[in-house]
């Protein structure tokens, strides 16, 4: 049987079997130190000339980074090995020597990485964004699963557009043209009518022709949808929500957001409440600062000069209705305005949520779809939503990996996903 090394704390004294790969490993005369990785930890393993077979020896010296072993020894505590423990070896077996694995502890080059981002995932830190990554999947699903929220999910063909019909990704199905979808929000709103309090959570697609540093075309999305809420309550729960996922993944992350020499700081200070500005108020803020005008979407240097105000993330609502989509409810004081919300967060890494709520009337939003010249064919299912008893609701979306590379402090969303793709990118 194979222990786990994140388990070998419970066999103290008593022999294990760890299945893994070599990380490191340096000699000095009778002795091997290999460090073993077999994904849950890394493990120092000592091999000593008197211990085991001649053979065996042998083997610790030829073992190349990579190669796959079983190593079998006894367990020992010892506070100055990573993790807290040893193992003194008394066999150990090679599954297979790897033979120049290309990924060594030298610098590489992001293009020379990427490439190999089936090995590179191996790495230390690779290994600890992922591993954040998966601790914040966690923290939102138990956020809205304790909360009667229910998981709903929309498909990934659509025939209409979402986000505006610049970066949509057509395919061809059976002789048609449909879309890659850009947001489950559509859907989820139908889910709201159904179950009162939903939560889209899967992949969308963007044709984003943008070169950033916070740009994928294949991203993930978390996309709560709530029947009955405004726009104020909507931001009550994105603040809710980010409070949350930030204070559980500080906590269930604290050794990978160490060896990601992340400093935590700035995600203790992610507390109620958020400052929360309109867009007008924070075109004052940007007057001067930036080349921003009045009407304009912010750009990565307009977030930056705005975040640079507070010390948290902030919530941007109530923005010029032109820069938003065709389905945000206009306020009510102000036709002019849409009455949706950014969250912007901290440190540069922008825009993490966008939302808002929902226009409600029928007309209304026929009128948009003529306007935005939008295919009302397939837009016909959700106007039913505003045919058969229409309620205020409101939502949001998350965008995952800028969240990962926030709370992970990345600078590339490239490293925040298992295999990214972006517009240079579509392999491995
Ligand atoms: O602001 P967006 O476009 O909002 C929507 O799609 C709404 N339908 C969501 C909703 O209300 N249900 O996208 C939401 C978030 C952004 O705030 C950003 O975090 C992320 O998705 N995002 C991207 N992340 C990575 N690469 C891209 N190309 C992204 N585009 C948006
Ligand atoms: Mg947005």
């Amino acid at each position: 049987m194979i222990t786990p090394i994140s388990r070998v704390g419970a066999h103290v004294g008593t022999t294990v079997t760890l299945g893994g790969w070599l990380y490191n490993s340096r000699s000095s005369g009778k002795l091997h130190f290999l460090q073993v990785r077999d994904g849950t930890g890394l493990m120092q393993c000592v091999v000593s000339k008197a211990d085991v077979p001649e053979a065996d020896f042998d083997l610790a010296g030829r073992l190349t980074q990579e190669s796959s072993v079983y190593v079998t020894g006894i367990v020992r505590e010892d506070k100055r090995a990573p993790g807290g423990y040893e193992l003194t070896v008394q066999s150990l077996q090679a599954i297979q020597i790897a033979v120049d694995y290309p990924i060594t502890p030298k610098e590489h080059g992001p293009d020379f990485l990427l490439d190999r981002r089936h090995l590179w995932i191996r790495s230390r830190k690779q290994h600890a964004v992922l591993s954040v990554r998966h601790q914040i999947i966690r923290a939102i699903r138990n956020y809205f699963d304790e909360r009667g929220f229910v998981c709903f999910d929309a498909p990934m063909f659509t025939p209409n557009a979402v986000e505006g019909t610049t970066t949509l990704f057509p395919v061809e199905y059976f002789g048609s043209k449909v879309y890659l979808t850009q947001s489950g929000q559509l859907y989820g709103e139908a889910g709201a009518m159904a179950f009162g309090k939903v939560y889209v959570f899967g992949p969308v697609f963007r044709a984003e022709k943008s070169k950033t540093r916070k740009h994928l075309t294949e991203f993930w999305m978390i996309e709560p949808e709530v029947a009955f809420l405004d726009l104020d309550q909507d931001m009550d729960l994105i603040e809710d929500f980010l409070v949350e996922v930030v204070g559980r993944v500080l906590e269930a992350s604290q050794e990978d957001l160490k060896i990601l020499e992340r400093d935590t700081a700035p995600l203790e200070r992610v507390q109620k409440p958020f400052p929360r500005v309109t867009y007008t108020e924070a075109a004052r803020l940007l007057d001067g600062k930036t080349a921003f005008k009045y009407g304009d979407d912010f750009g990565a240097p307009d977030e930056e000069a705005l975040v640079a105000n507070f010390d948290r993330p902030v919530l941007v609502h109530r923005w010029p209705a032109e820069v938003k989509a065709f389905y945000m409810k206009r306020d009510e004081s102000d036709p002019t305005l849409a009455k949706g919300v950014d969250c912007i967060a901290p440190e540069g890494y922008g825009e993490i949520v966008g939302g808002g709520e929902r226009e409600t009337s029928l007309e209304e939003l026929e009128r948009r779809i003529a306007e935005h010249q939008l295919p009302k064919q397939f837009f016909e299912w959700y106007l039913d939503l505003r045919r058969y008893g229409t309620v205020p609701h409101a939502g949001f979306g998350l965008g995952l990996e800028r969240t990962v590379s926030w709370i992970c402090g990345l600078k590339h969303v490239r490293e925040s996903i298992p295999f990214p793709r972006m517009m240079y990118r579509m392999e491995p």
